[in-house]
């Protein structure tokens, strides 16, 4: 089953007088269950495609269908909704809002989904037993370390049971072990609750785990290769 179908996406960004490349003719089908690292150098479109595929940026030709939506068709608001139900986003600097603990972060989530709070603390603890930080869930940011940090902030992306996650540089803040242990954590998402990962990402730590490899390059897709199962 196809979770995301980009057909012929291009974005251009103009600054002054010159036209930035995006995309450029982008096709695109993302499985149910893939586990994709997205890789290529600086520049060549990786952020640009997973803004696009998040809803987060519109290309300025082709289409996105994500599940039974396209993209194009949703308003602003429509495509909040959809992101608040279906994606989960975990970037490169966290986003944890600093003056919540770690069980407020994921049950800020929740509370903009109109979960009543019984469930909010329920599920939070549950979530962040989850990703290995029982015991620590009164903790704000500050007092957290970086990868105690990136497990909060993947708790919250996946409180709502996305289908798919869309991961930036998730591991660039990160030292080896850190890395590794999320990579644990993605991979055993996949497996159990069959998430779809989309991971953007240079380190070669993330994208040795992949199974399949997608290589962009001056925003276009170069190379899509599955990597059969060691
Ligand atoms: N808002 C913007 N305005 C102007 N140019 C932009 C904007 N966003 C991206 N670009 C340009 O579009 C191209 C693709 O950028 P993008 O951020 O997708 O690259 P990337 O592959 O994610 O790079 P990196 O590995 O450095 O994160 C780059 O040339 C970038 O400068
Ligand atoms: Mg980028």
């Amino acid at each position: 089953m196809k979770v995301v179908e980009c057909k012929a996406l291009i974005r251009t960004f103009v600054q002054g007088d010159s036209k930035i490349t995006g995309l450029d003719h982008v096709d695109l089908d993302v499985n149910q269950g893939d586990f994709i690292c997205l890789s290529g150098p600086s520049g060549s479109g990786k952020t640009t495609l997973l803004n696009a595929i998040g809803g987060l940026d519109r290309p300025d030709v082709g289409s996105i269908k994500l599940g039974d939506h396209y993209l194009e068709k949703l308003s602003k608001s429509e495509l909040a909704e959809l992101r608040l139900k279906n994606i989960g986003f975990v970037f490169q600097a966290y986003n944890l809002v600093p003056v919540l603990s770690a069980r407020e972060n994921v049950e800020f989530v929740m509370e903009l989904q109109g979960v009543n709070s019984a469930t909010r603390a329920q599920l939070s603890l549950a979530l962040l037993e989850e990703v290995g930080l029982k015991g620590l869930e009164d903790r704000r940011p500050a007092q957290l370390s970086g990868g105690q940090q990136q497990r909060v902030a993947v708790a919250r992306a996946i409180v709502s049971k996305p289908d798919l996650v869309l991961a930036d540089e998730p591991t660039a803040n990160l030292d080896s072990h850190t890395a590794e242990n999320l990579m644990d954590l993605f991979e055993q998402l996949n497996q159990e609750r069959n998430i779809t990962f989309v991971i953007a990402t240079h380190d070669e730590r993330v994208i040795r785990r992949a199974r399949r490899k997608i290589y962009m390059v001056d925003g276009k897709i170069a190379k899509d290769e599955q990597v059969d199962a060691a």
